[in-house]
């Protein structure tokens, strides 16, 4: 039998960041969840995961090297639980089987700011899971991944899909959209104030546990437009409404009551809408094109310079230009046909 780890390259991964254009809180679940209804697309803006499986041997050991942004301890990352939950759910059903599929080396690239209502951990959880299958050459079905991505985490299923979505449940139904025609620029704002999401969840719940009705409807609405193709015009028509729309704006606010006047600050300086991605605490504005809010993140940079915008957090925040990944097509059952979010 040939080496099924004589593969020289490593497995290349691009993981995107994405972006709750709504995100309603539909009520609090049995099992301490959240049932959501949300409508996120993927960014440009994304890291790189990369994989190789490392030949068995004593000193075989799952490793992880991390450029770029501090992702945390290793414990908590999210790309090297997926794989050991990938591992578990392939058992022996690799090429090399029996035995458990081999360690990967495996190098993040990371630019998406940690903790910041952009699923970076997640995407990268995503991106690690379908790179360890190819790198063991190993094969998992539609709803073996999805299965294996929920148990990860919420926002994992999500990047599975490979493009606009409406995501439902507690994370875990993911329905393809058609998607936004044109790559609208969006500006996301990232003060150095990382918030835990399940902090936020817990000022929610503390506030009456139901999101806004309002906010459902218009995720609602938008998901419609969206399942048969909105142009970007269309949507940033729209930004003054889904910048309401996130039930969990609200309970943010109270985990960091800081975003309120930087919000506030935002809006005043570019003159356009300011939403919450996520549990936040990024903040984003819609434009027409990229080259527009690159425009706008030098505006943004130069007001937090020179003190129009009082910097919150540590450090300086993080001013990102970036626009929507152009339709592609998922891997998700029902989706519109095969393909990966490579
Ligand atoms: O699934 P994940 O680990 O990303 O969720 C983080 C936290 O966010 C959960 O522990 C929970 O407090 C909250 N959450 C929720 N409902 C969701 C997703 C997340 O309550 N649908």
């Amino acid at each position: 039998m040939s080496d099924p780890l004589r593969r020289l390259a490593p497995v290349i991964r691009v993981a995107p960041a994405k972006l709750n254009l709504t995100l309603a809180v539909l009520g609090r679940r049995s099992d301490g969840f959240h049932d959501l209804h949300s409508v996120m697309v993927p960014l440009v803006l994304a890291d790189r995961v990369s994989l190789a499986a490392i030949p068995p041997g004593p000193d075989a050991r799952e490793s992880l090297h991390v450029e770029g942004l501090d992702p945390g301890p290793d414990v908590d990352n999210l790309a090297l639980r997926a794989i050991a939950v990938a591992r578990q759910a392939v058992g022996g059903g690799w090429p090399g089987g029996p035995g458990p599929a081999p360690a990967l080396a495996v190098r993040l690239e990371k630019r998406i700011p940690v903790a910041a209502g952009l699923a970076g951990g997640s995407s990268d959880a995503a991106a690690a899971l379908d790179g360890a299958l190819e790198a063991w050459g190993a094969e998992l079905d539609a709803a073996s991944r999805l299965a294996v991505a929920a148990r990860i985490g919420s926002d994992v299923p999500f990047f599975l899909a490979g493009g606009t979505a409406l995501v439902e449940g507690r994370g875990e139904r993911v329905t393809r959209l058609h998607g936004i025609r044109g790559q609208p620029g969006i500006l996301l704002v990232t003060p150095g104030l990382p918030v835990p999401t399940p902090d936020v969840f817990a000022a929610f719940g503390a506030r009456g546990g139901r999101g806004d009705g309002s906010v459902r409807m218009t995720s609602e609405h938008l998901a419609v437009e969206l399942r048969n193709g909105l142009s970007a015009a269309d949507l940033i028509a729209r930004a003054g409404v889904l910048a309401a729309a996130n039930d969990l704006l609200a309970a943010a606010t109270i985990v960091v009551p800081q975003l309120v006047p930087f919000r506030r600050a935002l809006f005043r300086l570019l003159g356009r809408p300011v939403g919450l991605s996520g549990s936040g605490p990024t903040l984003w504005a819609l434009y027409p094109s990229q080259d527009e809010a690159t425009e706008a993140a030098s505006t943004v940079r130069a007001a937090l310079d020179d003190g129009r915008i009082a910097t919150i957090g540590t450090g300086r925040p993080a001013v990102h230009a970036t626009t929507t990944v152009a339709r592609q097509v998922g891997t998700m059952p029902g989706s519109e046909a095969e393909g990966t979010n490579r």
